[in-house]
């Protein structure tokens, strides 16, 4: 059982997906969300060599700089015939001018390369890091496996959910509502997208 968390958080990122999809996973637990974004912060850099590393840096900036508890998340798309690429890189290879078609085509083009057998397979992976400002912190993980979908489909959810389907399912994640993406059972069972799943963990731990 880690430290509980309640009352008011800054939630450490600046994408309009991840702060929707944050802020509807923590509203049943009446905890009162702002965003870095909002409050004017800065965005430190991301220098870690993994997801937790990175959620950490970005979580203890925020916890320091608005001396209130901060909650961040670095997650990404990893292909398993890419070694894990883009991995941490996931939002870097759409570029600045966050071009997910031309990160999905990417990807296709480089999986094609390696000459992989279908069905290709990939996970997302989101690790959240928790810090209060006293510097006290609490990591947890989720992942999710799938296969690659091209062309991509649906016009739901961000980044590259139009091509990548959960195992288990028929559709892409862009295919699917926030909550059928979540996919959190009411009966406590395990969720279906990996921010939900790392979010199932984070739950227990500090907001039970
Ligand atoms: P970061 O966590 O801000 O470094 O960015 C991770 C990148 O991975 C995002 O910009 C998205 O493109 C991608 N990503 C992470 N989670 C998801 C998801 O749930 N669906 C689609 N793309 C995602």
């Amino acid at each position: 059982m880690g430290r509980r968390l309640s009352g008011k958080i800054v939630i450490a990122t600046h994408n309009a997906g991840k702060l929707r999809e944050m802020r509807e996973l923590l509203a049943p637990y009446g905890i009162e969300a702002i965003s870095a974004g909002e409050l004017g912060l800065g965005e430190p850099d991301e220098t870690a060599s993994d997801f937790a590393g990175n959620a950490l840096i970005k979580a203890q900036a925020a916890a320091k700089a608005a001396n209130l508890p901060a909650f961040a998340d670095d997650s990404g798309l990893c292909v398993t015939a890419l070694g894990g690429a883009p991995g941490i890189l996931s939002a870097r290879w759409a570029g600045e001018s966050k071009d997910f078609y031309a990160a999905m085509d990417r990807i296709r083009r480089e999986v094609e390369a390696t000459g992989a057998k279908e069905p290709w397979r990939a996970y997302f992976i989101s690790a959240l890091a928790l810090c209060w400002p006293d510097g006290h912190v609490e990591t947890f993980e989720g992942r999710v496996d799938g296969d690659l979908v091209f062309p991509p489909k649906g016009t739901a959810g961000f980044g590259y959910d139009p091509c990548f389907k959960p195992d288990g399912h028929a559709r892409t994640f862009g295919e699917m509502t926030a909550e059928e993406k979540h996919g959190i059972p009411a009966d406590g069972s395990r969720a279906l997208s990996h921010r939900a799943r790392a979010f199932q963990a984070l739950a227990r731990g500090c907001l039970a």
